[in-house]
């Protein structure tokens, strides 16, 4: 049995489910009657530590009624890891990191592709396949890197660096992407960025928007690193000591973090990589106790999969992520919104650094970052500099 044990009051969420209307499906009109049982309380198993037996009948109609209108309106949903669990488990037909969600989107068959993440990941899917409609059930899903930056810094930038290759993370908008030489996730930014300084010729390359990624990064390669002043609001509140404090607190815990956490977090963790290379850990190595330094979501959808394994659970929500909702799920299908579109001269331009990035030999197993080095200093633009 996963246990999840708040360690910290980081999260005021139980689970990191979002506070919901008493009854959301009836605030829809939805009942749970015979039919809804018949279809869907056996999947209550999958989603019994994080949803009460109470809760169940409230939002069991809205799961029912989310994969009856995806089967009508052929539609499918990709769900990122950071998804809440009666989300993750129970709607979403493809789940994982933005990097599989991006793969996953360019070969979809569906004519309808739902978003349950957010903008910059649904703006991925529409670079990729223009001929479907791609919605995203709340424009508000935002991220904090994607708004750090637009592709004005990015020319401004180019123009002060000629020759060197420019590097975006796919947590951007299209515009700044569509300036970009090749796009890179947290799965495989150390690739990208020995790649693009080999074909580039360079010792240099720009990596942009998140400095923390960059430092990390730079701590696992010789290539030198220029990057901006951007940050995840929700990993950069993680510091080195609070891993030492959970370590004090937890004798033996493993400690695995996102590589947007600030360097002193890695340099402190035993492991480090993208949601998806965390969950693969766990998996393969079946801790008997970790703590995952990321978003809320990903330790009870991990947890779920590892029943064996004891949670710590000092996790930080993204509120931007927690924006998507059954309930939203059902009513972007409902009503067809709200779509994403892209001009189409920015998308062309953005595709070839994301087509740039999918062209880079398909690694097996999602790569890990080095922890335990110390912390680099790098060059940190921003629109003051
Ligand atoms: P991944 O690419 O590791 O899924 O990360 C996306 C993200 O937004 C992390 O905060
Ligand atoms: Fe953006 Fe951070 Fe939220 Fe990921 S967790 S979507 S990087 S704000």
């Amino acid at each position: 049995m996963a246990r999840i044990i708040d360690a910290t009051p980081a999260c005021d969420i139980p689970n990191g489910l979002a506070a919901r209307p008493a009854n959301p499906a009836a605030a829809r009109g939805l009942e749970y009657n015979d039919e809804v049982k018949a279809a869907v309380d056996h999947l209550y198993e999958e989603v019994k530590d994080f949803v009460t037996p109470f809760e169940w009948p409230t939002i069991a109609p809205l799961i029912h009624a989310i994969n009856k209108l995806k089967a009508e309106k052929n539609a499918v949903v990709l769900a990122h890891n950071y998804m809440t669990p009666d989300i993750f488990r129970l709607v979403g037909d493809f789940r994982g990191d933005s990097l599989q969600l991006a793969r996953e989107a360019a070969n979809v068959d569906q004519q309808v592709i739902v978003q349950a993440g957010v903008h910059f990941m649904a703006e991925t899917s529409k670079i990729l396949a223009p001929e479907k409609t791609v919605l995203i059930p709340s424009m508000e899903a935002g991220c904090s890197l994607a708004a750090s930056i637009t592709g004005e810094d990015i020319r401004l930038v180019k123009e002060k660096f000629p020759g060197i290759p420019v590097i975006t993370y796919v947590n951007t908008t299209a515009d700044v992407k569509a300036e970009t030489d090749i796009c890179c996730t947290s799965s495989n930014a150390v690739q990208v960025v020995e790649q693009a300084a080999k074909d580039w010729g360079t010792d240099t390359v720009i990596l942009m928007p998140d400095q923390y990624l960059a430092k990390n990064v730079a701590a696992n390669t010789d290539i030198r690193i220029i990057t901006w002043a951007g940050a995840c609001e929700v990993h950069e509140l993680f510091n080195g000591q609070d891993v030492k404090d959970l370590r004090e607190a937890h004798p033996g815990v493993m400690v695995l973090a996102h590589p947007e956490c600030p360097p002193d977090v890695l340099t402190e963790a035993d492991f480090a990589g993208s949601t998806s290379a965390l969950a693969n850990y766990v998996k393969v190595n079946s801790p008997n106790k970790v703590v995952l330094l990321t978003e809320c979501s990903m330790s009870d959808n991990v947890a779920a999969e590892n029943p064996d394994v004891e949670f710590i659970k000092p996790c930080n929500l993204c509120p931007h992520m927690k924006r998507i909702t059954l309930e939203n799920i059902y009513d972007c299908l409902t009503e067809m919104q709200f779509e994403v579109t892209i001009p189409e001269d920015i998308r062309i331009k953005a595709k070839k650094a994301i087509d740039a990035m999918l062209a880079l030999p398909k690694m097996e197993t999602p790569p890990d970052f080095k922890t335990g080095l110390k912390p680099v200093d790098l060059e940190v633009l921003s629109r003051a500099s």
